[in-house]
């Protein structure tokens, strides 16, 4: 199994580099964002995710730690995982090395993508003409880098005491993140 995490605050462009290695690799893309707004008109918890969601906040992890699980476990025979936008704080990431330890697998790497706070500002602001995220506005999105900066990049140091973390720049364009992440997982087979 090969298991990814594209690490980054909102707007760094995890979705569009998850997307292209998912398919690149066979691996099954997993964003907790995803199955989170999947979930909105579940009756029980929408209303719960949609306050955190519209709010900017991180939804508790009591919810998300389970979601994912269950959506891990649907594709655990697989050739393996790219997670975006999870693990988002030390909870959910030591949650997911136990699960993945119980499996016998873990994460193999942790691709980091740099990108400034204002440029992902003005990347999410193109993006809100036509997304349908209700979280795509000014107001919200400073939550958001809140929440990533002060719950989320702490999980840097979690993943780089375990040798794990690779960093990109970006602000180059998709296609040359899209190769240089290549590059790196074909070093990465040869030598594991
Ligand atoms: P989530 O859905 O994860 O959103 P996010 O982290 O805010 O990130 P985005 O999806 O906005 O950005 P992205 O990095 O995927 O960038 P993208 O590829 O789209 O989370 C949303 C909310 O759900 C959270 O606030 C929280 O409430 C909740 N949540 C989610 N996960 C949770 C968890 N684990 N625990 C608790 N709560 C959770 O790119 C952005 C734009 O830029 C696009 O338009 C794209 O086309 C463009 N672009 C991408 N790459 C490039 C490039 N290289 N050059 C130019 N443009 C580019
Ligand atoms: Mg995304």
């Amino acid at each position: 199994m090969l298991n990814l995490i594209i690490f980054g605050s909102p707007g760094a462009g995890k979705g569009t580099q998850a997307v292209l290695i998912a398919k690149k690799y066979n691996l099954t893309h997993l964003s907790s964002g995803e199955i989170l707004r999947r979930e909105l008109n579940n009756i029980e918890f929408g209303k719960k995710i949609r306050k955190y969601q519209d709010a900017g906040k991180l939804v508790p992890d009591s919810l998300v730690i389970k979601m994912v699980e269950e959506e891990i476990n649907k594709k655990i025979s697989g050739d393996g995982f790219v997670f975006d936008g999870y693990p988002r704080n030390l909870k959910q990431a030591k949650a997911l090395d136990k699960f993945f330890q119980d499996q016998e697998t873990s994460i193999n790497l942790v691709l980091n993508l740099g990108l400034s706070e204002r440029e992902a500002v003005r990347r999410i602001m193109i993006r809100s003409k036509t997304s349908e995220r209700s979280d795509d506005n000014l107001k919200t999105m400073e939550n958001r880098f809140s929440a990533y900066r002060t719950q989320t990049t702490p999980l840097l140091k979690y993943y780089r005491q375990q040798k794990k973390v690779i960093n990109l720049d970006g602000r180059l364009t998709i296609t040359a993140i899209s190769q240089q992440i290549k590059k790196i997982l074909a070093l990465y087979k040869k030598t594991n």
